[in-house]
């Protein structure tokens, strides 16, 4: 997958010829890195999901005619395109590049009431211009879905920007703190994901008037398209087509299901109604002892002493029989509860 993805990046920026080939040599192996931390970042944020960001989902421009347009299709492209401009940005920050480093425009100017910029601010402006390149690039067709893969981009780009954070330190006399310098600086990745992750639960599904759409490249189905693309800010994520309900296999869609899936009971992230029982799935728990050291003591000298501990591991899972194979020592289904 990351190989893939890889793969598609590097097609992309030699055909298109945005780059010569040093300079795309330059920023590759980050575009590709950047892409996989938003594709680790995608799983996690639907770890516990029914859909949760699979293999198949994230081709992002192959298989043209089989690209879906969904909500899901919406967050893989914002969060793959904040990861790319993520790790530009950090490249500049680090010094990775010889063309960008930290962003001082601003510093030494007044910034508010008793702090001006100061130190390394991170790159985003650059970062922003590279990482546009490489990922829109992947969008080559005029359609309805181009225009929404584009929009989703960018959206992805915004998030990271709107989630900086101004952090500053203190000089003064003694640590009086009476001035202050400060910069801008990336959020956590993680911060990043879940912020878009609300942005995902809040999409907008446009809905376009299809008989102008089918009017074809005519000036009329662009204005229709430019009307629906306008009306949403720039920091939504949008979507054309509703999802599956994703709990059943469907090979044509390259999706798995949810049976077999583990999932939570308990706690916040509670995810087995939704991904089990809701499907028509039962909740298998399974049980499973495992032996591990501890209560380990230092022995002068020198010598390590520990115990072994049994611990019995309880997990969930959705399932379709009685009789789900497994290791477990001892199983037994729930009902559904109501
Ligand atoms: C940019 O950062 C990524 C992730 O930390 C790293 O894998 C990559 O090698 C860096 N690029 C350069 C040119 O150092
Ligand atoms: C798989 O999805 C396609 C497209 O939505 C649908 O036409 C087809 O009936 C589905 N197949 C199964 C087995 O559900």
């Amino acid at each position: 997958m990351k190989g893939s993805i890889f793969i598609i990046l590097i097609t992309i920026g030699i055909y298109s010829g945005i780059f010569n080939t040093s300079a795309y040599l330059t920023y590759s192996t980050s575009v590709a890195a950047g892409a996989h931390l938003g594709i680790e970042e995608c799983k996690f944020q639907f770890a516990w999901e029914r859909w949760n960001c699979p293999e198949s989902a994230l081709q992002l421009s192959t298989h043209y005619k089989l690209r879906s347009a969904t909500r899901e299709t919406s967050f893989v492209h914002a969060i793959s395109s904040a990861g790319v401009m993520y790790t530009l940005a950090r490249n500049c920050s680090m010094g990775d590049f010889e063309s960008c480093s930290c962003d001082s425009s601003r510093n030494g100017h007044v910034g508010g009431k008793g702090w001006i910029w100061g130190g390394c601010s991170d790159n985003v402006e650059f970062a922003e211009k590279i990482s546009k390149h490489f990922v829109d690039a992947l969008e080559t067709g005029h359609d309805t879905r181009a225009l929404m893969n584009l929009h989703n981009n960018e959206a992805g780009r915004l998030a990271v920007k709107s989630t900086m954070k101004r952090t500053c330190k203190c000089h003064g006399v003694s640590g009086s703190c009476n001035i202050q310098t400060c910069w801008l600086q990336l959020a956590d990745f993680r911060e990043i994901g879940s912020y878009l992750k609300t942005k995902y639960d809040q999409a907008q599904k446009l809905e376009m008037d299809k008989n102008r759409i089918r009017a074809g490249n005519s000036a009329e189905s662009r204005g229709a398209k430019n009307e629906a693309f306008g009306s949403v800010p720039s920091t939504n994520l949008v979507f054309l087509e509703d999802s599956p309900d994703y709990c059943t296999i469907n090979v044509s869609l390259g999706l798995r299901g949810t049976e077999g899936r583990e999932c939570l009971q308990g706690g916040k992230k509670r995810s087995c109604k939704k991904v089990c029982l809701d499907c028509g799935l039962k909740i298998e728990e399974t049980r499973t002892e495992v032996v591990s050291s501890c209560n380990c003591k230092f022995l002068w000298c020198c010598t390590v002493k520990c115990q072994q501990c049994k611990q019995v591991v309880t997990k969930y899972y959705c399932s379709r029989s009685e009789s789900f194979s497994s290791n477990n020592i001892r199983k037994r289904n729930r009902a559904p509860r109501r």
